[in-house]
């Protein structure tokens, strides 16, 4: 990678959402105690994400990333994380199946933590206070105290990260994410939900598949392929103090490595060209995403591709779109032609909740399933149009039986939307939406 890049390079840009730290010497401390703690993830594991997305991005699989907005502080338990995990192991294989490719899966999980805002204030009853940044800057009660940034959360955040992905670890390698296991879990969804007989097609396909395996001698929980899955973790690199404190050099290849995650992607808000977060994430060595919304021209996005992966790496760079329902028809096949005749191997995954944000009648920030699933679907038009692969879906979402989405088997509506709103920043889909929609997209790509 060029030689003019450092881990400190991005420090001469301007950084966008970046908070404020009251004591700077406090934060410089913090920084230095997290740079002297042992890398969450190791480079090898990064290296062979990237292989697997280069797959993806020669038509030869799929990309699922899917997890929180913004993890919390306060919901770090064993049951989450579990259920976080069930639901897209579950969704891996609906789509596993109805394609016949792999899915490669990695989770907005065990770091997911700091939110760009659009506003670096918030201003309730004439009083004005930071803007809640997400807990591993501060908190979201809407007193000083509470949303006066605190260097000792980034250490926080580190153990939190790193407790998570132990426990990701021993799922999906000690057999939790057994395929036959994960498959009865579908099954059970298909039974339990309103939508499940437009599904049962698809589960009893896979029922009669494992069934095969079985009669061929092939036993999911004597077999490593079945019994256990690569699970990779990813979040936005926002906080670059953060980031640039676990940026490694690797012993066996000599290059760096971001060791907060496998992948880490660059928000919407912070994609300048000439910005600190472009800077900084083109020289590790990490695969990455940028996410690209309606507001991006054709010429961007070449530079985004030229800057990011000047080695034309396949699976180096995944462009996350994010154009909402209305927009994407007109607005991404220009990106995709455009990048197709420049030649940069791109994976392109399809945000289907970013674009499609709207306040309820109630007041509450939502999304509608039927618009998650038109964008969706409005990708896969869009790729078919131009002859590119449509690589994978980006999604907002949890295991708990949250009511945060409209829509969906359950058709929650506004009056619902009050019975468990939990989310800390945006509205994800609860375990059975995020069935629903990986049933949808099996249906279509089936077709
Ligand atoms: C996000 O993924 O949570 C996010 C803030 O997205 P975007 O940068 O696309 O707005
Ligand atoms: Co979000």
């Amino acid at each position: 990678m060029s030689t003019d890049w450092n881990p400190t390079s991005w420090q001469a840009r301007p950084a966008q959402q970046q908070p404020e730290w009251p004591d700077p010497s406090e934060y410089e401390q913090v920084l230095k105690e997290i740079g002297g703690l042992p890398p969450l993830v190791f480079a090898g594991e990064a290296r062979t994400l990237q292989e697997s997305l280069a797959r993806v991005c020669r038509g030869e699989a799929l990309l699922l990333q899917a997890g929180d907005c913004a993890e919390s502080f306060d919901a770090l338990s064993a049951d989450s994380i579990r259920d976080k995990l069930k639901v897209i192991l579950q969704m891996g294989v609906a789509l596993t199946y109805s394609t016949g490719m792999p899915v490669v899966k990695v989770g907005r999980i065990a770091g997911q933590f700091a939110k760009p805002r659009s506003s670096a204030t918030e201003t309730q009853d004439d009083v004005v206070l930071p803007s809640f940044r997400g807990h591993i800057v501060n908190d979201i009660d809407f007193d000083e105290g509470a949303r006066t940034a605190d260097p000792r959360r980034l250490v926080q955040a580190y153990n939190q990260s790193a407790a998570t992905l132990n426990l990701l670890r021993a799922f999906t390698k000690g057999g939790f994410a057994n395929l036959a296991r994960v498959h009865a879990w579908n099954q059970e969804f298909v039974a339990k939900s309103p939508a499940g007989e437009r599904y049962r097609q698809i589960a009893d396909g896979i029922t009669d598949a494992l069934a095969f395996m079985r009669a061929c001698g092939i036993d999911p929980d004597h077999n490593p392929i079945l019994n256990e899955v690569d699970f990779y973790t990813s979040h936005e690199a926002l906080l670059l103090g953060y980031e640039q404190a676990l940026t490694r050099v690797d012993t066996l290849t000599g290059t760096w490595y971001d060791c907060s995650a496998h992948m880490l992607w660059i928000g919407e808000r912070t994609r300048q060209l000439d910005g600190a977060h472009i800077e900084f994430l083109r020289g590790v060595r990490n695969p990455i995403g940028c996410k690209v919304g309606p507001t991006a021209t054709p010429d961007e996005v070449l530079a985004l591709c030229a800057t990011l992966n000047p080695e034309m790496i396949p699976g180096r760079l995944t462009l996350i779109t994010r154009f909402g329902a209305e927009k994407i028809a007109k607005g991404l096949p220009p990106l995709l032609e455009a990048v197709q005749r420049s030649g940069h191997p791109v994976v392109w995954a399809c945000d289907p909740m970013h674009g499609n944000t709207f306040t309820a009648p109630s007041g509450r920030k939502t999304r509608h399933l039927d618009a998650v699933m038109a964008e969706i679907n409005g990708f896969f038009d869009a790729h078919a149009s131009v002859g590119t692969w449509a690589g994978g879906i980006h999604v907002e979402l949890t295991g708990d039986d949250v009511t945060e989405c409209l829509g969906g088997g359950h058709d929650l509506s506004d009056n619902d939307l009050g019975l468990r709103y939990e989310t800390m920043c945006d509205p994800r889909l609860n375990a059975a939406q995020s069935l629903d929609l990986a049933f949808l997209v099996a249906e279509r790509l089936r077709g």
